[in-house]
């Protein structure tokens, strides 16, 4: 991959940290704000549920969404990832619940691969947005893929999370290592995702993060699927 944020995560998020996570996801299941975001999903208030809805996962990791969403009746789905080695165990997991042949796994950087990705049901980006420097870019490649559901998670902006991202961003300077994270504004996220016909229906702050689930304005203009 070419810019140097991707070379950073594919460093980052290397084959030991996506062995170390399939092993407490195994262990353990889903966790912290991924369950939130799960429950807020499929709750009745986000509308639709996710049985028989197809999804996108971007930067899903070991792929603990793509695998609930599946066990609660997803239909198929894409899971893209600037990590091999996450989009790798994500598979491997895929393959030893049955599911992996109804998901499509896309390495590289999102804003770069989107044009080739269908639209779907319910799009998620779990605690992907601090990875990534363009949340711009990011957004509106992947909000404008909704067709019913978009769900968030990203870090609030607090004194406290000011300092953790300015310490891991020294620390990582002064490593030499390319991987950065990005505190980026609450409000500015959310009005770039409203700028694609959806509206915030869930919202739910830990200690440091937030969790944010939108739906398409009825009436809002669909993305068109370009699957059956
Ligand atoms: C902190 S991990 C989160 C993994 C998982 N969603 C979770 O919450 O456990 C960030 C993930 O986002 C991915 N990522 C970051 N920026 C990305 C981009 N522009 N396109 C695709 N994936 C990206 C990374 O490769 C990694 O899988």
């Amino acid at each position: 991959m070419a810019c140097r944020q991707c070379e950073g995560i594919e460093a980052f998020f290397d084959d030991g940290v996506a062995r170390r996570e399939l092993r407490r996801y195994r262990r353990k299941g889903v966790g912290g704000t991924t369950r939130i975001l799960l429950e807020a999903l499929r709750s009745p208030s986000a509308g639709t549920g996710v049985a028989g809805r197809s999804f996108l996962d971007i930067g899903g990791g070991v792929g603990a969404i793509q695998h609930e969403l599946m066990a609660a009746g997803a239909t198929h789905g894409t899971h893209a990832d600037a990590s091999p080695a996450y989009l790798d165990a994500a598979r491997s997991e895929g393959e030893r619940r049955g599911h992996a042949d109804r998901v499509r796994y896309v390495l590289g950087d999102f804003v770069d691969v989107a044009d080739d990705i269908e639209p779907a049901d319910v799009v998620t980006l779990d605690r992907v947005v601090c990875c990534y420097p363009d949340m711009p870019a990011l957004v509106d490649a992947s909000a404008s893929r909704a067709l019913e559901s978009y769900g968030l998670v990203f870090p609030r902006v607090t004194p406290l999370t000011r300092v953790a991202f300015r310490i891991l961003n020294l620390v990582q300077t002064l490593r030499r290592h390319p991987f950065h994270v990005f505190l980026h504004d609450t409000r500015s996220v959310e009005a770039r995702v409203k700028r694609h016909g959806l509206h915030r229906i869930y919202h739910r702050e830990t200690f440091f993060w937030q969790v944010m689930v939108f739906q398409r304005t009825s009436g809002g203009a669909r993305p068109q699927p370009t699957h059956a």
